[in-house]
């Protein structure tokens, strides 16, 4: 008698056969009109991964160690209650419990926004280049994309041409601060700006890397009502695979946002981590000393090989490897060092994320070797 999961495994549904009339399902225009967006998720445990901007060391011990000793099978049989990670997260990041909601990643936060804010052929702003989800969730709704490109010589935020494109139509403007991949940001006067002109829009200021820049816009919330913040658990909490972040606006927003949520979208285990993750501070403080540290450490080698970088204020250095960017990729992957292509946006450029300085130096050695 075999054991249920093998029956459950080995079931074959039974599939219907199309008749020959039936006609292909044609999607959505907006679906029509997207570029698939496949991030090279795949064969990287065994690598040396500067190539995702995670956290380089792994969760917090922690975390893992609360999960392993205190996981219930309850906790994984009933549908996630989340109260508790509402109030532990809201008390964190001091904020009313009804101006935070938790999110399946920052992800969801902008799919929220959109859906909560944004019609078909609304316009919404981007920069560019930047985080890819932007425009993929704009598109995804149908939205009309006005895309702003970052300031050629440095790659600086470009304040002003943003303020320029923003008008009273304009429903919702992304912003990552600081940004991915060039790791330039603007300040706190430079948000404002931006809210005050916007003032129809939605403008969400994505904080992702938020620990590395200390540059945060949250303790404006009271006073903009169109200002949303998110953060996220995937970065410097190392906890890229529980699909974790946190929206902030006021409460008035939030109570549309949660209507547009679906009410389980972020799981249990994520939400029970989260909590235990703020518990400790100390975790966070000690990476995100280590990896500014690694960053200087990759400034001054990069000018001793006279190779051409952009000054982050992120966990990432965006570098110029010239026309071999692709094959210099490559290369680093045959040793065993991940890194990121940027050279479709950016002509040449490779991104380092910056983890410890012993996984700098071995990237370091790597790229001198094919240099
Ligand atoms: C600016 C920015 N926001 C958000 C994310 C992803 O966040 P999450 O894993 O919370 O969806 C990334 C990941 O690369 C990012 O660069």
């Amino acid at each position: 008698m075999p054991a249920p999961w093998r029956f459950v495994l080995s079931y074959k549904p039974v599939i219907e056969e199309t008749t020959p009339e039936t006609a292909m399902l044609m999607p959505r225009d907006a679906v029509l009109q997207m570029s698939p967006y496949h991030p090279p998720t795949g064969g990287r445990r065994s690598k040396l991964r500067l190539d995702f901007n995670e956290n380089t060391v792994g969760a917090p011990p922690h975390v893992i160690d609360f999960i392993k000793r205190f996981l219930t099978a309850a906790d994984l049989s009933i549908y996630p209650e989340y109260e508790h990670a509402l109030e532990d997260l809201s008390q964190h990041f001091n904020v009313a419990l009804d101006e935070l909601t938790l999110t399946n990643g920052t992800d969801e936060a902008i799919q929220l926004l959109m859906n909560t804010y944004v019609n078909a052929s609304d316009e919404v702003i981007v920069l560019r280049p930047t985080y890819a989800m932007y425009k993929f969730y704009a598109q995804l709704a149908g939205a009309s994309l006005r895309e702003i490109d970052y300031r050629a010589e440095r790659l600086a935020f470009p304040l002003e041409e943003l303020l320029d494109a923003v008008s009273p139509s304009t429903r919702a403007v992304l912003i990552s601060n600081p940004n991915n991949p060039t790791g330039t940001g603007t300040d706190m006067a430079g948000i404002e700006q931006i809210l005050r002109k916007a003032n129809n829009a939605a403008v969400l200021v994505d904080e992702a890397y938020y620990e590395f820049s200390g540059v945060t816009v949250l303790p404006l919330l009271a006073e903009h009502p169109n200002l949303f913040v998110s953060r996220t658990f995937s970065k410097t909490y190392g906890m890229a695979a529980m699909r974790c972040g946190c929206l902030f606006s006021q409460a008035a927003n939030m109570q549309h946002v949660r209507k547009a949520q679906s009410p389980y979208s972020v799981n249990a285990l994520a939400a029970m981590a989260a909590r235990i993750a703020v518990q400790d501070r100390t975790f966070v403080e000690e990476y995100v000393l280590e990896v500014l540290t690694a960053r200087e450490l990759l400034y001054v080698e990069l000018e001793r090989l006279g190779i051409p970088y952009f000054e982050s204020q992120a966990n990432f250095v965006l570098f110029q490897a010239g026309e071999r960017a692709i094959d210099i990729r490559d290369e680093l992957r045959n040793r065993g060092v991940l890194v990121r292509d940027r050279s479709y946006e950016l002509p040449g450029c490779l991104r380092v994320t910056v983890g410890t300085r012993d996984q700098i130096r071995r990237f370091l050695d790597a790229l001198e070797q094919i240099w």
